[in-house]
């Protein structure tokens, strides 16, 4: 798929379908009439008849006269003017481009990116309508046969329609930006969606070096003898049930000067979480290969902060095991040793996503980062608190959760803050190690996000459980069902904002 950037006369353009937006309540303007009137009056008509109102998502789509260069009209609802969003444009382009893909249409013309969004640059309008396309054409069918696969077309050239005065260079880095940004999400999507057969911590550190050597970073394999002599208890004590060996992967990208402190971005790799001998309930177990979404949130962004070559050093760690019940796993009442010397008292099992996390975390303080970001889907009660409709964020540091939750506004990647107030740390306490692994039904994302607090070290730290949103339960048009690639938009968006 690729982009191409189109001016001059909107009417006089060839093209197989014309997508064009209107507000609600705002149906009859000059640029609209004379749509209509191209269009044998279809449009004014299905306004009337309260077909086409203008609600958000809403899709009109008209054919026109033979011999008219545009073949379509595609008309999309943008809801009420004053409660416009780039995320709301993002959406519509998806819903539009999803609708033309299921109508097999492979090329057409947007010229979306004109309607005017409160605070935003045309490069940002741009840029989301590129990365609406881009995210609707996702899909992950490599283990369909040819006919399912054959049925959903691949899409073709888009077109992109920008204004005379507008400047195309603009709308090329624009539309660059936004093949940049979604590379990384539809690369952690992929990862996400790969199912636990055939995802082990071996095959996520395969997928991450052949990355690296992609795009030019630099990449290290911690193997399990390695784990072991440095003694990351956390994470072999987690793999110690499963079969296939864990493995610390390590990538860094060089934007800046060669002594600059990096950003470390912390994600949670477990390849399949069953729950250990704390067993998860069969219902929905399958949604646990989704449970290295942290990692693959980490890995899609090196790839984008790498393909935008961001100002910036970024040291990306992963720890990927396997959590699996058997007779060589631990047991709760089990107490774990630590990379960092302090001893853990596993109560469940199944919190094992902050036992590895610990680890990686204190392992991450190595680069003397001056930023640690961590990402893992890492509670249940985190989808309680919030739903599907956003991250929880955590940490020490009040500007950096401030940078991180505009971001997120940007992005349309929202993030909540959750306390970590001191209190929450008591319910940690172990009578027999400095601390246990869970803390009780109240607050399970906050006592999870203090659990880590005590390795995340001075700097600046940030915690960011994507539990809720890792996942698409349903599908919608920017995001099938599966994995979303959460954290890869959200974290790019903070990360050109502090270079
Ligand atoms: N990976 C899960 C959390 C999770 C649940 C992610 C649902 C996505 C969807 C995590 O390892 C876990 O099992 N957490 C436990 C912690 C509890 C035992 C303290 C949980 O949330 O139940
Ligand atoms: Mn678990
Ligand atoms: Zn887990």
């Amino acid at each position: 798929m690729e982009f191409k950037i189109k001016r001059g006369d909107l009417l006089r353009q060839k093209t197989a379908c014309l997508v064009v937006g209107a507000f609600e309540g705002r149906l009859k303007t000059p640029a609209l009439r004379e749509l209509d009137a191209a269009f044998g009056g279809r449009l004014m008509r299905s306004i009337r008849t309260k077909e086409f109102s203008g609600a958000d998502g809403e899709l009109l789509l008209l054919h026109a006269e033979v011999g008219v260069p545009c073949e379509r009209l595609l008309v999309v609802g943008l809801g009420r003017e004053k409660d416009f969003t780039l995320n709301r444009l993002r959406r519509v382009t998806s819903a539009a481009t999803r609708f033309l893909i299921e109508r097999k249409t492979a090329t057409f013309l947007l010229a979306l990116s004109q309607v005017t969004v409160k605070g935003s640059s045309f490069a940002q309008r741009l840029q989301a309508v590129g990365e609406g396309v881009l995210l609707a054409d996702y899909r992950f069918d490599q283990y369909l046969d040819e006919k399912k696969r054959s049925r959903t077309i691949a899409l073709g050239t888009i077109e992109v329609w920008i204004d005379a005065d507008e400047s195309r260079n603009e709308a090329d880095a624009a539309l660059t930006s936004a093949q940049a940004v979604c590379a990384g999400v539809c690369f952690a999507r992929d990862l996400v969606n790969q199912p636990g057969n055939c995802k082990s911590p071996q095959y996520l550190a395969q997928q991450a070096v052949e990355m690296a050597e992609r795009e030019g970073l630099r990449a290290t394999l911690l193997k399990k003898s390695e784990l072991e002599t440095e003694g990351f208890g956390g994470v072999l004590g987690v793999a110690q049930g499963s079969s296939r060996e864990p493995v610390m992967i390590v990538l860094e990208y060089r934007g800046d000067t060669e002594g600059a402190r990096p950003i470390a971005l912390v994600g949670k790799g477990v390849v399949f979480d069953s729950g250990g001998i704390s067993l998860k309930p069969s219902e929905k177990m399958d949604e646990m290969k989704m449970d290295m979404g942290g990692a693959a949130a980490v890995l899609g962004s090196l790839l984008a902060a790498a393909r935008l070559q961001l100002p910036v050093n970024l040291v990306g760690i992963v720890p990927a095991v396997e959590n699996m019940p058997s007779g060589t796993a631990i047991r709760p009442g089990d107490i774990l040793t630590l990379l960092s010397g302090k001893t853990v008292e596993v109560l469940n099992t199944d919190a094992e996503g902050r036992l590895i996390l610990a680890d990686a975390l204190t392992y991450a303080k190595r680069y003397e980062p001056r930023v640690m970001i961590d990402f893992a889907t890492l509670t249940g009660a985190c989808i309680v608190a919030l739903g599907h409709q956003a991250s929880a964020v955590l940490g020490q540091h009040d500007g950096l959760i401030r940078q991180l939750i505009k971001a997120g506004e940007r992005s349309g990647e929202r993030l909540w803050q959750l306390p970590l107030w001191e209190d929450y740390a008591t319910m940690l306490k172990s009578d027999f190690a400095d601390l246990k692994n869970i803390g009780g039904r109240a607050a399970g994302t906050i006592t999870a996000a203090a659990f880590l607090q005590h390795f995340a070290g001075e700097q600046p730290w940030a915690h960011i459980d994507i539990a809720g949103t890792a996942w698409e339960e349903k599908g919608a048009p920017g995001s099938p069902r599966g994995g979303t690639g959460v954290g890869v938009r959200m974290l790019i968006e903070y990360l050109r904002g502090t270079s």
